[in-house]
């Protein structure tokens, strides 16, 4: 592939990013190439954005995978439809291709998620796919990969319960790159390019959703705190709320009562608590509102 080439290729894919230049470029580097990756970073980090805007830049397919203890090898390579098996006995023509054999004859990116989860005879599968870019399937022969197919690996560094600590066979012949939170910057940015909140009732609720979120991840009851998904459903909420209860300004004497109103629906089920503390998933919100509002006013956004 020419350096040319890739370079243009990361600036129309960037386009359609808010930030992100490093870990496109180290993506984009890796799946050039040729080879496999697995990205390791908590939800909400860009991981399925990236691989989207690659893919449709390259025009192949995205297979997503999700990763767990029912994900056996046949389910991933694909299996004989038995009613066809009964009628006629085994043949490739009745083989039904599993996602791993779809992505190499399509030339796609395999993308399995919480890849941590899976099985070791699945992994050892995969593995074995990912080497000689081509799988023996019993009774349908070998099938080679076209040159695009890659396998893309995803895990959430906090996730430890049902998960497989991965051999380090398995590490050596995979790539990695770790990516965390974006800046508060660029998660405004992506809150405001998912949801077009309009006005400075908008900018306001932006910048508030964006700072309390982002306060989920530093609290001491919290093992692992809200992704931007949570501030961009936080702003979407509010915004219906906000038209509900005839509030049009951040100045208003509702709006912060609101935003903890909304706060409760959008981020209680994406905080998860340390199993020590003795609280509640909407008590530790309060303390995080009243931090942000009450305690450090500065900090909140005018109004
Ligand atoms: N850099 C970015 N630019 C624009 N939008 C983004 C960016 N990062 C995340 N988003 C938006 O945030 C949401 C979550 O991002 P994404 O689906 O890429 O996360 P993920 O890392 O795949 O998460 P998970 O591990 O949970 O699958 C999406 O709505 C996406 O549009
Ligand atoms: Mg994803």
């Amino acid at each position: 592939m020419q350096t040319t080439d890739i370079g243009a290729t990361r600036d129309r894919i960037a386009a359609h990013l808010v930030g992100r230049e490093r870990e496109l470029e180290l993506t984009l580097a890796a799946v050039a190439a040729g080879r496999d990756i697995v990205l390791e970073g908590p939800p909400g980090t860009s991981k399925t954005t990236m691989l989207k805007a690659i893919t449709a830049e390259w025009g192949i397919p995205l297979l997503f995978v999700e990763g767990n203890a029912d994900l056996t090898p046949a389910k991933l390579v694909g299996h004989h439809n038995p009613a066809r098996v009964l009628r006629e006995d085994y043949s490739a023509d009745n083989f039904v291709a599993g996602p791993l054999v779809e992505a190499m004859q399509t030339g796609g990116f395999l993308y399995i998620e919480e890849f941590n989860r899976a099985p070791e005879d699945t992994l050892n599968t995969l593995l074995a796919a990912m080497a000689d870019r081509s799988i023996a399937v019993p009774r349908v022969g070998s099938i080679p990969a076209l040159d695009t197919f890659r396998v893309i690996a995803s895990m959430n560094p906090y996730d430890n319960q049902g998960t497989t600590r991965l051999s380090t066979s398995v590490h050596d012949r995979l790539n990695r790159l770790a990516v965390g939170y974006q800046d508060d910057d660029a998660e405004r940015g992506i809150v405001a390019l998912r949801t077009d909140a309009p006005g400075a009732l908008g900018e306001a609720l932006i910048a508030d959703a964006v700072a309390l979120t982002r306060a989920t991840r530093d609290h001491p009851d919290i093992r692992q705190g809200s992704s931007v998904r949570g501030a961009i459903d936080c702003v979407l909420v509010s915004g219906q709320l906000a038209g509900l209860r005839g509030i049009s300004d951040p100045g208003d004497a509702g709006y912060r009562e609101l935003v903890y109103d909304a706060m409760a629906v959008c981020l209680s089920g994406r905080i998860h608590l340390d199993e020590a503390a003795e609280t509640t998933p909407e008590r530790v919100l309060r303390e995080i509102w009243e931090d942000h509002f009450i305690l450090h006013p500065a900090a909140a956004a005018p109004g």
